[in-house]
């Protein structure tokens, strides 16, 4: 009997940390949208976290362009796209990163036309390219463990330099006279509370959770 319940307890602890471990460093803040496109007949969006805050801040994305910290809460869609709101306030083939126009998101067809770009979000999940791509990206970058991307020493060491500052959509600010760290409340299931700091990135106090 003791036996049984301790084999049990294995099991349930080998269960458990199988459910909770995180997820492999290519997959980890990945967000898939699909509030309207598997409808619509077109593949789900998928939104990758490393790709973006290498070139941009938190704050901007979050504060700035608008985006909840819950998944699905924003209410992005093809039409907000176009209207240059959520991922259109960057992809709207017009404004630049590093000298070269960002490719444009949605346009009013309702089918992906044989264009390349729209195929660049709206793609079935492909692991194994997802892989290579955070690997070639990932390699001149140091590594905490588990082959995830250390992106406080990245920073420190001038390997990213993310951008807190986009045209047209942020406003000027003076910074705030603040040092101390705070935390934002995420309803992230891959992350902790959010601490943003306020030495390195003067962000405002309040919540960017609508
Ligand atoms: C930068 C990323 C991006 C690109 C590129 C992109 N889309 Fe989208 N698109 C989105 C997002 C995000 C949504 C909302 C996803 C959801 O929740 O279903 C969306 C939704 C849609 C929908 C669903 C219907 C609706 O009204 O929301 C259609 C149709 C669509 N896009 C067409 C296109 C076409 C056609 C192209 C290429 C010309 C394209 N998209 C390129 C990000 C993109
Ligand atoms: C380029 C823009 C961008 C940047 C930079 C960015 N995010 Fe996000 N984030 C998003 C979008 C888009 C979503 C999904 C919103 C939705 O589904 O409505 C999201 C969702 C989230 C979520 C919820 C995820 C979930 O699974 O529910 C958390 C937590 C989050 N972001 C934290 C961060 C943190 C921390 C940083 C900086 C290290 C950051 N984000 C940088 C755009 C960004
Ligand atoms: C703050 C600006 C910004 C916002 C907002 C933003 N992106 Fe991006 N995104 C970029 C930049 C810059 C790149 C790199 C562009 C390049 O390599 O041509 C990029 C690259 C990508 C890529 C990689 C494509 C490839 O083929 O390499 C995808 C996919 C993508 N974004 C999807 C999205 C989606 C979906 C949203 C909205 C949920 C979004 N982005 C919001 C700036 C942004």
């Amino acid at each position: 009997m003791r036996l049984r319940l301790a084999r049990l307890g294995w099991l349930l602890l080998g269960l458990c940390s199988l459910g909770w471990s995180s997820p492999p460093p290519h997959q980890y803040g990945r967000v898939v949208l699909d509030s309207s496109s598997s409808r619509a007949g077109v593949p789900a969006v998928s939104f990758d976290h490393w790709r973006h805050r290498a070139r941009f801040t938190c704050r901007l994305c979050h504060v700035d362009v608008g985006f909840a910290m819950t998944r699905g809460a924003t209410g992005i869609s093809a039409s907000t796209n176009r209207s240059h709101f959520h991922c259109g306030a960057c992809h709207d083939g017009k404004k630049e990163f590093e000298g070269k126009p960002i490719f444009a998101s949605c346009s009013d067809s309702r089918t992906l036309d044989g264009s390349k770009d729209c195929r660049r979000c709206h793609a079935p999940q492909d692991s194994a390219r997802q892989r290579r791509e955070y690997e070639a990206f990932a390699a001149r970058l140091p590594r905490a463990s588990q082959g995830y991307v250390d992106w406080e020493k990245a920073e420190e060491q001038k390997l990213i330099r993310p951008l807190d500052f986009l045209a047209g959509v942020s406003i000027q600010r003076s910074a705030l006279k603040m040092d101390k760290d705070i935390a934002i409340e995420s309803k992230g299931a891959w992350m902790a509370d959010v601490i943003f700091s306020h030495k390195k990135h003067a962000v405002c106090h309040t919540k960017p959770v609508r």
